[in-house]
């Protein structure tokens, strides 16, 4: 079997899904189910009995090594983060504590397990710990996409852990040996994406008529990929990857952020029009930036593509509109998400910001 962390989550649980869709080989899936992770996302898999959940957390040392010791997995995938860059300007506590000391954990209980592997069974493990492309920082208009040789310049506490969690993992192949595989992947988007992210929370915001508050001026550019598009590249490295290296993933599709709202708006107004007949254009509102904000990220994708032959299935235009569709055909889903907690984030990200 495998073992993946934080399969309640946005990516993890798309992974989990696409990877039971195509395989039978059973998933122990550990998540500890904070405010991000969310079981109705796995619904679909209720009573399948490849599909193994456990709640907890991957800094919990005895959990980790009692289930590596029942469930003997062939591989671990970590997509276990705290991974909202607003909310680690906010609190940074606890991306420390997941992020850096949850993975130091994971990576000393799995040198345990793979240590006592013998045989094919220790040369065929991997570990694959799932990156983000925020760790190197942000690029000027005209620089070259991130190759996955560029330094690493993370500028906010998010990419700073997440940088932190990189280099703990190669020091483990390094030093250790440990079987390793980094992925470095640029922003998703897709189902089950946690409405504090721009691309859902402009969806439901639009179709409750509440305003779209775009940082800034709108102008800072993202890399957007098709969450299964992600999910199809991870299991390609975790297949054919070489150990030890990083790869980076992406979808070739530069957009800044304003041209991604107003895409958004555009498909509301075809799929689910407005009732007073207005576009959702009208909604757009700008608001005071994030500190510290990225201007802009981009991904080279040529050495995953040149060396184990990943391309992305989606163009943005396909998998902006199957999402915008998924939105409107869950409303049950989205309302499960909007808790007391989720209205009090956005009380405190967004109350204090100027127009
Ligand atoms: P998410 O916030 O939607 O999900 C994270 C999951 O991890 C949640 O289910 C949460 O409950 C779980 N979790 C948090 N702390 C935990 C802990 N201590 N122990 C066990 N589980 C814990 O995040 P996501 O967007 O699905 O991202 C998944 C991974 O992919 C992260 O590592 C992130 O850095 C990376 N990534 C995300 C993107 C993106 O655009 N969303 C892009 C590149 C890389
Ligand atoms: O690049 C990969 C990263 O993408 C992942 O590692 C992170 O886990 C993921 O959250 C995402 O980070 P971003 O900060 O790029 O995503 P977010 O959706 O929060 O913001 C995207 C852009 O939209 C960013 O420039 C900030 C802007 N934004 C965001 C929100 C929530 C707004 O203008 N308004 C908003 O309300």
């Amino acid at each position: 079997m495998i073992f993946v962390t934080g399969g309640a989550g946005f990516i993890g649980s798309n992974f989990v899904l696409d990877w039971l869709a195509q395989s039978d080989e059973p998933v122990l899936n550990l998540d500890k189910l904070t405010y991000a992770g969310n079981l109705h996302n796995l619904a679909g898999l209720s009573g399948d009995a490849r599909h193994h959940f456990v709640q907890g957390d991957i800094g919990d040392s005895d959990l980790l090594a009692a289930l590596l010791r029942d469930h003997r997995p062939r591989a671990i995938l970590n997509f276990a983060a705290e991974s909202h860059v607003d909310r680690s300007i906010h609190g940074p506590e606890d991306f420390i504590q997941t992020n850096i000391v949850g993975t130091f954990r994971l990576l000393e209980a799995v040198r345990a397990y793979w240590n006592q592997l013998e045989g094919k069974a220790k040369t065929d493990f991997r570990f694959l710990h799932v990156s983000t492309d925020e760790v190197y920082g942000s690029l000027a208009k005209d620089d070259p996409a991130f190759a996955e040789t560029h330094r690493y310049e993370p500028n906010s506490p998010y990419s700073a852990s997440k940088a932190a969690s990189d280099h703990l993992v190669r020091a483990y192949h390094h030093t250790y040996g440990l079987p390793v595989l980094t992925t470095n992947c640029s922003n998703n988007y897709g189902p089950y994406h946690f409405p504090e992210k721009l691309i859902p929370l402009m969806i439901v915001n639009a179709l409750a008529g509440k305003p779209l508050p775009v940082y800034g001026d709108g102008q800072q550019i993202r890399d957007w990929l098709y969450v299964q598009d992600h999910c199809s590249a991870i299991r390609r490295v975790l297949e054919a990857g070489q150990l030890g290296e990083t790869y980076n993933i992406g979808g070739w599709n530069e957009k800044p952020n304003i041209e991604i709202v107003q895409t958004v708006c555009a498909l509301l107004d075809a799929l689910r029009p407005r009732a007073d007949g207005n576009s959702y254009r009208e909604q757009i509102t700008y608001l005071s930036d994030r500190p510290g904000h990225d201007r802009r990220y981009a991904i080279d994708a040529g050495k995953i593509e040149r060396e184990l032959g990943w391309k992305p299935a989606e163009t943005f235009e396909t998998g902006i509109r199957k999402t915008v569709q998924w939105y409107l055909n869950n409303p049950a889903w989205v309302e499960g998400v909007q808790s007391g907690a989720y209205r009090d984030w956005v009380q405190t990200n967004y109350a204090g910001r100027a127009q």
